[in-house]
């Protein structure tokens, strides 16, 4: 038998990427290929790319030039490179022009077209370019899971693309308009991961709250009827989501965190900024006071939700007290978990061409204030677990011999000593210390 062709899938960016290149290595299973974990293995190579902040595309061109210098170092053994993902949209035939090395470009909306893409690489063609977004749902096309186990928390993309147009994002432009895929295709796809072992599933949308797949009664659902529709699967356990919007947080989404046992206490939902100039110029369409409302009403619904946000400091024209607005907002939210950057120029997006750039140096003495505050929320959040008795979703050993990793409902990282067969299970434990990120656990 011949031997194997192998592939090389690495992945910067959101959770939708990783989702996306474990789809692209399925996707090219049925032609011969299986994955490895290093390019030295690999006969194609393919970056899964992300563009949200500064310095994507060089970064994308350096580890070109790291790879070109291996595919140099092996004349004897043909190396295929592709570029993948979101910086593969923006940045297109440019690419293929920089980076002669590269042999594809394909766009996220075009991954059911890789196999033929890779196909006619392996037959001599040079320059393959795919970016165009078609009308059809790419996962209708992209090849089924081989029979593997799943991962105890399996990622299940429901919605791709964006018609928010915050002002400072590339997402809108690299991954094209919302799109919703169909409910018995999200169903059929986790009723799948959980007979191959996933107890958890972590729903994936940029925009994952504006979810309205066609039902199979016709009707556009819901993201909190789709929710309920996957509650029925006997076996899964978990069910979460992410990334939310505010606008998008509709009564009966809060309702499901007080109704469905099976969704985790845990919501990401970015407000960005506190200031309502800043709100307005990032083009947010909603205010601090309407995001704090929302809030109490989540938090009424179910008062031990974990809150998890983004902010960016930084935005063009912001001013010191517009920051202290942000600042002001996070300790009255006071967060279990939160991102938060400097405001990054993304060529192409209004933000960019405002007046106002802020210096680096204000940025950077803002993100370090912002964080310290975010990080102070973080421990005490953590801090009050300890003593309490909870459920962990086992993923993984841990760093230490002897020892499991898991999570907690309120989705924080925690371990244990237990046998490695303990491996997706859900495990009844006690918190017994909280460190800055993680917890320590004990078998109750
Ligand atoms: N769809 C999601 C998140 C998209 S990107 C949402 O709307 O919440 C993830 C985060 O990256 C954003 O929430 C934002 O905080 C950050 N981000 C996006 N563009 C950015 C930019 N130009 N500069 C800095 N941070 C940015
Ligand atoms: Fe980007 Fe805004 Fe869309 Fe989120 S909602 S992906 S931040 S444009
Ligand atoms: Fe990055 Fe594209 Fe995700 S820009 S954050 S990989 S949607």
């Amino acid at each position: 038998m011949a031997e194997p062709k192998k592939v090389f899938v690495k992945t910067y960016g959101c959770q939708m990427n990783v989702y996306d290149s474990e789809r692209m290595a399925d996707a090219l299973a049925p032609s011969g290929w299986t994955s490895v974990a290093a390019p030295e293995d690999a006969d194609l190579v393919l970056l899964n790319t992300c563009h949200i902040r500064e310095k994507a595309a060089e970064k994308v061109y350096s580890e070109l030039g790291r790879l070109r210098a291996l595919k140099e170092a092996r004349p004897d053994r043909p190396m295929m490179i592709g570029v993948a993902g979101c910086v593969a949209q923006a940045e297109g035939e440019e690419i293929a022009r920089r980076a002669p090395i590269v042999d594809l470009v394909v766009g996220p909306q075009a991954y059911h077209r890789l196999p033929a893409m890779v196909a006619a690489a392996e037959g001599g063609a040079r320059g393959l370019v795919e970016t165009e977004f078609p009308v059809e749902d790419k996962f209708d096309h992209i090849g089924r899971a081989p029979a593997r186990r799943a991962p105890p928390s399996a990622f299940l993309t429901v919605q791709e693309g964006c018609d928010k147009f915050c002002a400072f994002c590339v997402v809108p432009y690299t991954r094209g308009a919302e799109i919703s895929r169909p409910v018995e295709k999200i169903l059929a796809e986790a009723r799948e991961r959980v007979g191959r072992g996933a107890r958890e599933i972590m729903l994936l949308g940029q925009n994952v709250n504006a979810y309205h797949g066609a039902g199979p009664d016709g009707r556009d659902w819901s993201l909190a009827r789709l929710i309920g529709a996957l509650a029925g699967i006997e076996g899964l356990a978990r069910i979460r989501y992410t990334t939310s919007h505010p606008n998008d947080m509709t009564d009966d989404l809060i309702a499901a965190h007080a109704e469905i046992p099976q969704l985790m206490p845990y919501l990401h939902l970015p407000v960005q900024a506190g200031s309502d100039r800043v709100l307005k110029a990032m083009n947010r369409r909603h205010d601090a006071a309407s995001y704090l409302r929302l809030i109490e009403r989540i938090r009424a619904a179910r008062p031990d939700i974990a809150l998890s946000g983004d902010f960016i400091v930084g935005f063009p024209g912001e001013t010191e007290a517009e920051f202290a607005d942000t600042l002001a907002l996070a300790a009255e939210v006071r967060y279990a978990h939160a991102f938060s950057f400097k405001y990054s120029e993304r060529p192409g997006t209004p933000a960019a061409d405002a007046a106002g750039q802020v210096p680096e140096a204000v940025k950077a003495d803002r993100l370090a204030r912002l964080q310290a505050r975010l990080a102070e929320d973080q421990a005490a959040f953590n801090a009050a677990c300890v003593g309490r008795e909870t459920e962990i979703l086992v993923e993984k050993t841990g760093r230490e011999p002897g020892q499991v990793a898991g999570r907690t409902p309120w989705l924080q990282p925690a371990h244990l000593s237990a046998a490695p067969e303990t491996i997706g299970e859900i495990v009844r434990v006690r918190i017994e210390a909280a460190q800055r990120n993680s917890l320590s656990a004990r078998a109750a």
